[in-house]
Order: C-alpha cells, then sequence, then structure tokens
C-alpha cells in the first residue's frame, strides 16, 4: 500500500502545532502507522540548519535570500531522503508541520522568483506532493499578537516579543501568497479559517483527512 502524505501550513499563530498534536494523536489513537514531523528540523542534521536558521547570530550576520533558500532545501532534501520517502514507502501515514508551500508562501515573500523555486523543486521534490494540505487562515495582525503573548508568557530569549510594522507586513504578503496557493490547488489544499474555537478548527480538519484516509484504505472509523 502507498502511503499518504500530509502537509499543514499557516502563518506563525495560525494554531498549525496545536493541530498537528490533535490529529496526530487521533491517527495514534486509531492505530495508523504514523510519522509525524516538522520542516524545518525533521533529521539529525536538519536541527542543526534549524537551529542556523531561525536563531539569531551573536556576530548579528544574517543570511542573504539565497543562501537562507538553500539551508531549507538542504533540510527538505534530507529530510526526504531519510523520512519522507521510507515512511511513504511503506505505507505509512505522514504528517508534516510545514513543507514546499511555506517556502514558496515565505521565501516568495522574500522576493525569491517563482522559477527559482520550481527549479529546486525538480531538483529535491522529483514531482513528490501531498495528498493533502491542510491551511489554516488567519489574518496576521491576530496571528501575531498570539505569538507576542505566547513569547512573553515564556519568557522567550531570543524569540521575536514584538513584530513591527515591516514584519507585520510582511507576513500579510506571506498569508496573500498562502491564499494564491490555495487558490490555484483547490484539489490539493483545504483553506480553514483558524479564528474559530480550537475544537471547531479539529473538526473541520478531520472532515477532510478523513474521507483521505478511508480512500487510501485505511480504517477510520
Ligand atoms: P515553525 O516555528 O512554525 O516551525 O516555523 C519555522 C519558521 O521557518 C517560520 O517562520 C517559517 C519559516 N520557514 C520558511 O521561511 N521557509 C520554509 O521553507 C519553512 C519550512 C519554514
Amino acid at each position: 500500500m502507498q502511503g499518504v502524505f500530509i502537509t499543514i501550513e499557516g502563518v506563525e499563530g495560525s494554531g498549525k502545532s496545536t493541530q498537528v498534536l490533535r490529529l496526530s494523536e487521533r491517527l495514534r489513537h486509531l492505530g495508523l502507522p504514523l510519522v509525524v514531523s516538522k520542516e524545518p528540523g525533521g533529521t539529525a542534521l536538519g536541527r542543526e540548519l534549524r537551529r542556523l536558521l531561525l536563531e539569531r547570530h551573536p556576530s548579528g550576520e544574517t543570511w542573504c535570500a539565497e543562501a537562507e533558500l538553500l539551508l531549507f532545501y538542504a533540510d527538505r532534501a534530507q529530510h526526504l531522503e531519510l523520512v519522507i520517502r521510507p515512511a511513504l514507502a511503506e505505507g505509512k501515514v505522514v504528517l508534516l508541520d510545514r513543507f514546499e508551500d511555506s517556502t514558496r508562501a515565505y521565501q516568495g515573500a522574500s522576493g525569491v522568483a517563482e522559477a527559482s523555486l520550481d527549479r529546486l523543486n525538480d531538483l529535491v521534490l522529483r514531482g513528490l506532493k501531498p495528498n493533502l494540505t491542510v491551511m489554516l487562515d488567519m489574518d496576521p495582525e491576530v496571528s501575531l499578537q498570539r505569538v507576542e503573548v505566547r513569547n512573553l508568557s515564556m519568557g522567550a530569549e531570543f524569540a521575536e516579543t514584538r513584530f513591527d510594522e515591516a514584519e507585520l507586513e510582511f507576513h500579510r504578503r506571506v498569508r496573500n501568497r498562502f491564499l494564491a496557493i490555495a487558490q490555484n490547488h483547490p484539489n490539493r489544499v483545504a483553506l480553514i479559517p483558524a479564528r474559530d474555537p480550537v475544537d471547531q478548527v479539529e473538526a473541520v480538519i478531520w472532515g477532510r483527512v478523513a474521507p483521505l484516509l478511508r480512500s487510501a484504505g485505511f480504517g477510520v472509523d
């Protein structure tokens, strides 16, 4: 049996991690063969890349757009080779917190051309597409406030605690790119409003995941 590939996407603070957790608990409870992972950082070396990509360097140096893009793809290539492709080949359900659409949305919003992303996809993805992408949609004005509250309550040392207007503008562009992806790939992408209560969002997601699993031959009733 060929596995099922599900990705969850959305802007920061859209409740993505909570929903990945809820869905993975449900699938585990049903006894499905499951691999849950995330990008960046789904492998041991990938976690090193995640740190290099997301933590501020003491020197103050930041990645230029092309270097950042290539590091995200290095992480993805390793993840595909070591985790994603083997699990799918074994007939497992693979659930990912972020994948290629995040690159299109975030690096696209940073100015990377679509054609460059297409070329990297040819090299690294080689035609592999998720069976379903759950896209949690929320206005960044609201979602980033959630992130601020969360960071403050955790006493975060490195993470952002305040988003300025330029960052908000960047996240608005990211959201618009996610929305465009959803519009261009209506069969693959389920666009789900994420401002509703967590239980309600979870139920809507399950309404999309369950039929897919059934059609792939998994018993989920
Ligand atoms: P996370 O904390 O939700 O896992 O997100 C990690 C950050 O990395 C988030 O700001 C989105 C960003 N990101 C990209 O910019 N490009 C990518 O391809 C991926 C996977 C994540």
